[in-house]
């Protein structure tokens, strides 16, 4: 297979979303057309102090190639650590840094969006990274600033880091998730380095995919919440296609629960449930199901349930 890191095609990334793309549905989006996975945020500290939650959440299914990891932190020091104990994990192609995450305790740290007000500290951390990295790529998640827009102005300087791809959440921390997706910014920001850029926010559709790539001319686009409850935007994505049949949605559905056994054991049954909330959004008898699984924890009970609710002879009956 060719490498979609060559981006001599757009390419279709899912975006780390922190307690929702865990290898479970990482492995699910993978296997239904999408190019590149990155693992959800950790944290350098957390990894330079060796935590085993943090180590499992490196873990990746074996369809998840390649595959990034996304590192946040705003020390050199511990970012060197976190990248050394990378370093010695084979099936990692790139380690990722988080310019973007706007939670308080985050940024009250300078990491995340703190480092969009320390451009001297983000390309310390980006160099560090370029430096220590065994990996074949650096790259960087970005917003297009902290109160307001400078996003050339940021994208700039992590180019000069050395990095080699970037990503861009077209909205300021001040934006958080809410505030229309600046689209036009990330276009300024494309034409104006020369690393492949790939672009993010809102994206929830083909048509709107299409409409992003060629309003930017970005090299790719990452999609994140419309992947929860909907993963099969991949599959969309990649045939062009936005019919997707009930029959593949029940597919995609039980290959997921089934993942989420296999990696969690009976457990994943209850961590299940929030997923089939966004699952059945808009489906027949959606709140009858969701007290339903609210009730279950047997995981047979649960995946005959699930097989049923999900059927084509049942939605459409
Ligand atoms: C629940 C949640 C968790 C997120 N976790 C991360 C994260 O770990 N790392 C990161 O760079 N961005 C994270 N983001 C931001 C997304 O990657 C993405 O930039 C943002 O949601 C906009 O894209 P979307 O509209 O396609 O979701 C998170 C967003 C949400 C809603």
């Amino acid at each position: 297979m060719s490498n979609p890191l060559t981006f001599e095609v757009p390419i279709y990334v899912l975006a780390p979303l922190a307690g929702f793309t865990d290898l479970p549905l990482r492995s699910v989006v993978k296997k239904f057309g999408a190019d590149l996975t990155v693992s959800e945020m950790l944290s350098a500290n957390a990894l330079a102090h060796h935590s085993a939650k943090t180590f499992k959440m490196i873990e990746k299914s074996p369809l998840e190639n390649p595959y990034s990891v996304q590192i946040a932190g705003a020390d050199v020091d511990a970012i060197r650590a976190a990248v050394e104990i990378l370093n010695t994990y084979e099936g990692i192609d790139v380690i990722d840094l988080n310019i973007g995450c706007p939670v308080p305790k985050v940024v009250a740290q300078g990491a995340g969006s703190g480092l969009l007000n320390d451009l001297d500290t983000m390309q310390a951390l980006l160099r560090t990274i370029k430096a220590t990295s065994t990996k074949r790529y650096t790259s960087a998640k970005m917003r297009i600033g902290f109160g307001s827009d400078n996003g050339v102005d940021i994208a700039k300087r992590i180019e000069d880091s050395g990095v080699d791809f970037l990503a861009v959440h077209g909205r300021t921390r001040a934006g958080k998730f809410k505030a229309q997706v600046d689209y036009d910014s990330i276009a300024r920001i494309k034409a104006a380095v020369s690393i492949p850029v790939i672009a993010n926010g809102d994206i929830d559709s083909y048509e709107k995919a299409q409409y992003v790539l060629a309003h930017t001319q970005c090299d790719g686009v990452m999609i994140g919440r419309a992947a929860v409850g909907s993963p099969w935007i991949f599959y969309q994505l990649k045939h062009g296609v936005n019919d997707v049949s009930m029959a593949l949605k029940q597919e995609i559905i039980i290959e997921h629960y089934d993942k989420m056994i296999e990696v969690y054991g009976a457990h994943g049954a209850v961590a299940f449930r929030k997923q089939l909330h966004s699952y059945s959004k808009g489906l027949k008898q959606a709140s009858h199901f969701r007290d339903q699984v609210n009730r279950m924890s047997d995981p047979i009970a649960m995946r005959d349930y699930i097989v049923e609710y999900f059927s084509p002879h049942f939605q459409e009956s």
